[in-house]
């Protein structure tokens, strides 16, 4: 939890949060996907969208997350390809965002790896300072 803006949830938040995620599922009928492995079915983590928050872009924001063990496999590099892919193949969204501290080098690579492109650096968001990623449909950066 080292750079989510939320930092560490004790069992209620997390129940918060996971409720949230759900509200936005039934209402665009997207949201953050579960993630199982396909061989053994585990549970892996989560990647997918939710609107982006208050004084950042209008649209929706990726956001992924993995338990350690599962890191450095290329789950999320897979899982977040798969969900830009669908997204613009189901939905009119012209683009979607996201915000991460430069110092998290692995979600930099997953980002730069499925075709998002920053656009600013250093921006206000949830309280932090944020780097802001973009993907046009097509894969290509669009405004
Ligand atoms: C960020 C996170 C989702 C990456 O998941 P992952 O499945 O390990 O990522 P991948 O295996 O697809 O690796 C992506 C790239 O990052 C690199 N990478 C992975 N861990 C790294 C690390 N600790 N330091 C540097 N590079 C790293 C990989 O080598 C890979 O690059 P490559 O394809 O050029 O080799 C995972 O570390 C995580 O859940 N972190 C905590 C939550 C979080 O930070 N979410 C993002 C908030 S913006």
């Amino acid at each position: 939890m080292q750079y989510s803006w939320r930092g560490p949830l004790d069992l209620k938040s997390s129940q918060t949060v996971l409720a949230g995620f759900q509200r936005v599922y039934r209402e665009h009928g997207f949201g953050k996907w579960a993630l199982h492995l396909r061989a053994t079915n585990e549970f892996v983590g989560y990647c997918g969208l939710e609107p982006c928050p208050a004084g950042a872009p209008e649209g929706f924001e990726l956001g992924y997350r993995l338990a350690p063990r599962f890191w450095g496999q290329g789950l999320a590099s897979e899982a977040t390809e798969a969900v830009v892919r669908h997204i613009f193949a189901t939905t009119q969204l012209p683009r979607l965002f996201a915000f991460l501290e430069p110092a998290n080098v692995a979600s930099v690579r997953v980002l730069g790896k499925a075709g998002f492109q920053r656009i600013s650096l250093g921006t206000r968001v949830n309280g932090k300072a944020m780097d802001i990623y973009r993907i046009g449909n097509g894969g290509l950066s669009s405004s």
